[in-house]
């Protein structure tokens, strides 16, 4: 019988016995009679060891023509190892080569940024992109969990959208049958009519932003999640993302302590952003707090990375900054009670100059207002009128936040720049791969 084909992430169970494993040759070495492979099959990494007096010549020669990255399946005896990574070791056996590579592009030495994002579809089998996205996936796992532990529905938003959500100067535009159409910026105003038909709602999935910013929080296409919920005011939207943003990230702490330690991210830095609550900064004294500081900043100005980077310095824990001039923000946000200059907005800050994560507010309810700040802010009221119904048939307060992925892993990881947390980047100069 032939022995079991096994992953790597599977060793521990077959201890003491022969398996075959199949994968790419991450590295290999020698010393004298001995060739040692280090196999990697995406769940890990493996020591494997072709002994020549052992294997015979076919196998031998075999090892000896691999090069990096070349496919193989090699087969051999699982021996605990305490100085082996992983704690086992291959005692090689048999061994096939699938496809012999030429020199592999991305090698030991320093490459560009430039370099390394041509050939992001290869970069992709390095350990470290390899941690950071394996996060990535994690983090979007545990977003799923909680919205459908706390009873939301999953509304899929189309990308093909007839209007702007978030501000025309970033609008991706395509022709449609004869017609113009936009790729979605947001699934906010497709969220907000299914609120009333589930009550608590989310969205998941790609959306689009000419951005023609150059930054390391500025991405063309990037990931974002956003919960909409009937009934929900300004102050319980608070308390929503303070409860989301705690759980998926002690989730995630929890199950890539692995990966965290691989990309050598200091965990005590993002360990008091898993505990509530998260300060919460006025609009206002944001201002002052930046003045305090030495920035120039005057009421009515919109943050940029610096001041963000600011604000959030003063804190070991993700800042919740509030009531925003309603001029620097959206048409849909509720203008405060208090002061209806101002929008019941929210912008969560993370730590360490990630900046805005989430970016969140209250929904204006009444059809009069929203009308205006349409005509406002010069939208083809047209093509609002169908989002206007949420206000005519059982216009009801409600509330709700997007959090951007990308940022969010780049900032779980320790990682500068937001192209590195999303697998194939898509910013102003790059397209490609
Ligand atoms: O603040 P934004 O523009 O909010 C909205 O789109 C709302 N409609 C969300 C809602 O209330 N349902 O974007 C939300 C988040 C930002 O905080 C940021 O994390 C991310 O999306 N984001 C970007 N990430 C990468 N590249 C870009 N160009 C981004 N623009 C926004
Ligand atoms: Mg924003």
């Amino acid at each position: 019988m032939e022995p079991p084909v096994i992953t790597i992430g599977e060793l521990k169970q077959h201890e003491g016995d022969e398996v075959r494993l199949r994968g790419w040759v991450y590295n290999w070495r020698k010393k004298g009679k001995i060739r040692f492979v280090i196999l990697r099959d995406g769940f890990g990494y493996l020591q494997c060891v072709v002994f020549r007096p052992e294997v015979g010549e076919e196998v031998w020669e075999t090892a000896v023509a691999l090069t990096r990255e070349s496919s193989i399946e090699i087969q051999g005896i699982v021996v605990a190892d305490e100085r082996a990574p992983g704690g086992y070791e291959l005692k090689v056996t048999g061994l096939i080569s699938i496809q012999i590579a030429p020199e592999f592009p991305i090698g030991k030495k320093d490459h560009g940024v430039d370099f390394l994002l041509n050939h992001r579809h290869l970069w992709l089998r390095s350990k470290r992109q390899h941690a950071i996205l394996h996060i990535r996936s994690e983090l979007e796992y545990a977003i799923r969990e909680y919205f459908h532990a706390n009873n939301f529905t999953l509304i899929d938003s189309p990308i093909l959208t007839p209007a702007a959500c978030e501000g025309t100067s970033t609008l991706f535009e395509t022709e449609y049958f004869g017609d113009t159409a936009y790729l979605s910026q947001s699934g906010q105003l497709y969220l907000e009519p299914a609120a009333a038909a589930f009550g608590k709602v989310y969205c998941f999935g790609p959306t689009f932003r000419a951005e023609k910013s150059k930054t390391r929080r500025h991405l063309a296409e990037f990931w974002m999640v956003e919960p909409e919920v009937a009934w929900l005011r300004f102050d319980g939207l608070l308390e929503l993302i303070e409860d989301f943003v705690t759980s998926i990230l002690s989730r995630v702490l929890d199950r890539c302590a692995e990966d965290l330690k691989r990309l050598e991210r200091d965990i005590s830095v993002l360990e008091p952003a898993t505990q509530r609550p998260y300060p919460r900064l006025d609009y206002g004294d944001a201002i002052a707090a930046l003045n305090a500081h030495g920035v120039a900043a005057e009421f009515g100005d919109d943050f940029g990375g610096d001041e963000e980077t600011v604000l959030a310095s003063l804190n070991d824990r993700p800042v919740m900054v509030t009531r925003y001039p309603a001029g620097i923000k959206a048409f849909y946000m509720q203008p405060d009670p208090d002061d209806p200059d101002r929008a019941l907005a929210v912008d969560v800050l993370a730590p360490e100059g990630y900046g805005e994560i989430i970016g969140g507010s209250e929904r204006i309810g009444s059809l009069e207002l929203l009308e205006r700040r349409i005509a406002e802010n010069g939208l083809p009221r047209q093509a609002f009128d169908w989002y206007l119904d949420v206000r005519r048939y059982g216009g009801f307060p409600h509330s709700g936040f997007g959090m951007g992925i990308e940022r969010t892993t780049a900032w779980i990881c320790g990682v500068h720049h937001a192209r590195e947390a999303i697998p194939y980047p898509r910013t102003m100069n790059r397209l490609y791969p």
